[in-house]
């Protein structure tokens, strides 16, 4: 709805949209659209309220900077502080940074990383305002084994979020990669400070490329980022499309509710049905990937006709004919 409203006043932001013509428009009540304006004024557009004359559009929060950043908190309770930075070494460092620091749940955003970091120990090339770099500094009480999920938690959340942004086709390659016609256009790298049986801390590091038009030679293959797929978008509305889905997701993950979750999941995944290669500690095989499970596991057919569960962090799965 608040999306509907913002189109709305976007259309003629010269005039006053009375809180009656929306409410007839969109179909909902006038308190509703209030209540809307308000958290859109969180969010940080600039809404000129007059009596008698209604709403108007007068700013958009369309760069990341530390104010619209910080405006973002206030609408997500999950969110207790936020950090911009316009440049960091690893915003996942810095989430770790701030872990040690203090006891609250965060959002870190940067224009620039210097040391991004990739899964498995590789580098994510970050380049200044070219993608959304940032990392959710979480502390959920939840038992470890069951860390692994928001990962593919927020791969769902992202993957809503691109698709209703761009209209893109974004499919989920199992656990957590972001692809869209065959490339990867997000990547997600989750760390964890934990005991036997308590978590001190989840860092959830999220890096989707927004604008870059050209990659190095060894990744041209694998990589892409809308711009290059023709959606052209800004980082901030990522951020916010993906804070929107995230923190209703986070509060099922939270609870131990996985089943919308996965079941949004699997609307988006490209593994399911298709013959991958699981690749365990360096070997390889192949096999038929079948299913997710509430836990997020994948479920497989291997070569003898059995059914098997592979866990997510454990493998690295491959398509037979490439990336996915
Ligand atoms: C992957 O290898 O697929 C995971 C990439 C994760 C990149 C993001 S960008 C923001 C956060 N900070 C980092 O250093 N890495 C993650």
């Amino acid at each position: 709805m608040k999306n509907k409203i913002i189109n709305l006043l976007r259309e003629h932001p010269e005039m006053y949209h009375s809180g009656e013509s929306i409410s007839t428009t969109l179909g909902v009540s006038r308190t509703a659209i209030w209540k809307h304006i308000k958290a859109l004024k969180l969010e940080g557009y600039a809404i000129e309220s007059v009596t008698n004359r209604g709403y108007r559009l007068l700013e958009e929060p369309r760069i990341l900077n530390q104010r619209n950043v910080e405006s973002l908190q206030q609408a997500y309770d999950f969110i207790e502080f936020t950090l911009y930075l316009e440049s960091v070494d690893s915003t996942n460092y810095e989430a770790k940074r701030q872990a040690l620091n203090h006891s609250k749940q965060g959002l870190i955003v940067a224009g620039e990383q210097t040391n991004g970091k990739g899964r498995l120990g590789r580098t994510w090339a970050s380049q200044a305002n070219a993608g959304l770099w940032t990392s959710l500094l979480l502390r959920p009480n939840i038992e470890p084994e069951s860390a692994s999920k928001v990962t593919l938690t927020a791969a769902t959340a992202m993957a809503e979020a691109l698709t209703a942004l761009t209209g893109l086709e974004i499919g989920i390659k199992w656990p957590n990669d972001l692809v869209v016609n065959g490339k990867k256009v997000c990547g997600i790298l989750t760390e964890m400070s934990a005991e036997l049986n308590h978590v001190h801390y989840i860092i959830l590091g999220t890096g989707v490329n927004i604008s870059q038009i050209d990659f190095p030679e060894d990744l041209k293959n694998k990589a892409t980022s809308l711009k290059l797929e023709g959606a052209n978008v800004l980082a901030i509305e990522v951020l916010k499309m993906f804070l929107d889905r995230f923190s209703h997701y986070y509060h099922l993950f939270v609870e131990g509710e996985m089943a919308e979750i996965i079941a949004h999941h699997k609307k988006h995944s490209v593994t399911l049905g298709k013959e991958v290669i699981i690749e365990t500690l360096g070997e390889k095989r192949q096999a038929l990937a079948l299913d997710i499970d509430l836990n997020g596991n994948l479920i497989i057919e291997n070569r003898q006709k059995e059914k098997e569960t592979v866990f997510s962090g454990e493998v690295s799965v491959r398509g037979i004919n490439g990336y996915i």
